[in-house]
């Protein structure tokens, strides 16, 4: 599996504070069966200014120490964005890392507690550099968790959407993961990963929660957001746009079994 959302560079942003906590991270994703992780440090005005030299820097160090460990998994290069002004701007001029690279998608976040006005104008700036938004973790939104309309607007314009894992486990509160799980029964979410910032508490694991999305939702729409997408990203390809969930009677008596067991 992939990992396409997660902080495990070192001392970088809140994720991972030192080269020893990265390797107990990765060891944690190598055992839970992940080969790949985009590394996505955030990058937020003020407070983390990563530069996209920097942050390729660090994925080579990382890589590097990895192979002298013998461990399997490779390190991607990415960046989570905060939503800026001026962020359309600063892609144009080349300052940014799109996800592995590959010049196809930009994850990009957003404040938990508000929308900014900017918002709609900035992600189609993005667009229209030839670029697809990835909006990372909307369930965590204030605003657009109780209004997913917005979000559905979104993607009609091509954008895409990553959830992650621990707000479908309900780890961020009853309405993130209401609303995650809402998204994805609606056909909503494009990608799910692990948003991972230490070897404890919001760790580098995806196969539970790809085992309860199977459970939920079926075989297919797991198989979607936990492995086909998270490929596809990795190497610069068009996204599949999960369809809703139709759920029969026994499947739904099985989601209400599963979900009072999560
Ligand atoms: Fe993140």
């Amino acid at each position: 599996m992939v990992d396409t959302h997660t902080h495990i560079l070192p001392a970088l942003d809140d994720g991972a504070q030192s080269m020893e906590q990265s390797l107990q991270m990765v060891r944690i994703a190598v055992k839970d069966g992940i080969r790949q992780m985009i590394a996505t440090p955030h990058v937020i005005g003020g407070l983390y200014e990563n530069k996209k030299e920097d942050i390729l820097t660090a994925v080579a160090q990382l890589n590097t120490r990895l192979q002298e460990e013998g461990i399997p998994l490779t390190i991607l290069p990415g960046a989570e964005y905060r939503l800026e002004p001026d962020l359309a701007q600063r892609l144009k001029g080349g300052e940014l890392l799109t996800l592995n690279e590959s010049g196809r998608y930009l994850l990009v976040e957003l404040p938990d507690t508000f929308l900014p006005d900017f918002t709609a104008d900035v992600l189609y700036q993005i667009q229209l550099a030839g670029v697809t938004p990835i909006i990372a973790h909307p369930e965590r939104n204030i605003v657009l968790s109780q209004e997913p309309a917005q979000l559905a607007a979104f993607i009609g314009r091509g954008m895409a959407i990553q959830v992650t894992t621990g707000s479908v486990r309900g780890r961020f509160g009853q309405q993130a993961q209401k609303t995650s799980r809402h998204l994805i029964k609606e056909g909503l979410v494009h990608i799910v990963a692990s948003d991972a910032h230490s070897p404890s508490g919001r760790t580098p694991r995806l196969e539970v929660t790809r085992q309860l999305i199977s459970e939920l939702y079926g075989p297919e729409t797991s198989r979607i957001l936990l492995q086909d997408n998270p490929r596809r990203i990795c190497q610069g390809q068009e996204l599949i746009n999960p369809p809703p969930v139709q759920q029969s009677f026994w499947n739904q008596l099985r989601k209400v079994w599963t979900r009072k067991k999560a």
